[in-house]
C-alpha cells in the first residue's frame, strides 16, 4: 500500500513538474550563460526567437514592431557579461547600420536618427529555462537635445511590451566607457558580422 502511495506521489510530482516545464519558455540543460556553446545558443534561439518580438510588440512600440527587419550586427547572440549575463543580439536601423557595422574605435559620430535595438535572453537558473529579457534601445537625438547623455536617448521594453523605467544615467554611466565610439560598446568581437 505504501508502495502504491509513493508511486502516486511521484507520479503527481512528475505531472506537476511537467506542467511547470510547459509554463517555462524554453528548458535548458546548461544554466551558466558563459558555458553555452554556439550550438546551445542556436537551439535556445530556435525555441524562443519568435516569442521575443511578439512580446515586445504588445504595447505597440514602433521599434519593437520593426527591429527584426533591421540589419543584424551579430552572427549569433553573445554573452558579454554586461546587461545581466543575458544573451544579446543588436539590430541597427537603416540610418545606423553602415557606421555601426564598421565597429570603429575612434572619432565615431553616429548620424541623428540612428537606433540600436538589442534583444536579450535570460537564463533562469532556478527554473532551468531560457526566458525573454528586455529589448534595450539607444536612439541618437539631434545635437543638444540631451546634453547629459551626449544626445543618446536610452529606452527599454519589457518582455510583456511595457516600457522599462530607469534613469538615463544608469545606462549612460556605463556606456561612457566607450566615448570614442560614440558610447557604443558593440557586440563581442567573435560574434561581429563581417569578422
Ligand atoms: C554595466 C555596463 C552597462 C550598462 C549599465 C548598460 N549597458 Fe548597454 N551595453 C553594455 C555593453 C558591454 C554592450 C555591448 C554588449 C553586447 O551587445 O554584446 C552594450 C550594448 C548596448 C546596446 C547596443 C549598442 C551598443 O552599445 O553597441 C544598447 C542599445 C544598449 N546597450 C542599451 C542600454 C540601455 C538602454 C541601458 C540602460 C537600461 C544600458 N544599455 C545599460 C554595457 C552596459
Amino acid at each position: 500500500m505504501t508502495h502504491v502511495l509513493k508511486f502516486a506521489t511521484v507520479l503527481s510530482a512528475m505531472i506537476f513538474l511537467g506542467a511547470a516545464a510547459q509554463a517555462q519558455d524554453c528548458p535548458v540543460s546548461i544554466t551558466e550563460p558563459f558555458d553555452l556553446e554556439a550550438a546551445d545558443i542556436a537551439s535556445i534561439y530556435d525555441c524562443i526567437g519568435d516569442k521575443m518580438p511578439e512580446g515586445y510588440s504588445k504595447g505597440g512600440d514602433m521599434v519593437a514592431k520593426d527591429y527584426r527587419n533591421w540589419t543584424v550586427t551579430g552572427t549569433r547572440h553573445g554573452v558579454a557579461g554586461a546587461h545581466g549575463n543575458r544573451l544579446l543580439m543588436t539590430y541597427a536601423n537603416d540610418i545606423a547600420a553602415e557606421q555601426y557595422l564598421k565597429f570603429a574605435e575612434d572619432g565615431v559620430m553616429m548620424p541623428v536618427g540612428s537606433i540600436l535595438a538589442k534583444e536579450s535572453i535570460k537564463i533562469n537558473k532556478k527554473t532551468q529555462a531560457a526566458v525573454v529579457g528586455p529589448l534595450f534601445i539607444m536612439t541618437k537625438l539631434e545635437a543638444g537635445a540631451a546634453a547629459e547623455t551626449n544626445d543618446w536617448l536610452y529606452g527599454g521594453i519589457q518582455p510583456n511590451g511595457k516600457p522599462m523605467k530607469f534613469r538615463q544615467a544608469f545606462c549612460h554611466d556605463c556606456h561612457s566607457s566607450w566615448e570614442d565610439q560614440d558610447f557604443l560598446a558593440y557586440p563581442l568581437e567573435e560574434v561581429r558580422v563581417g569578422n
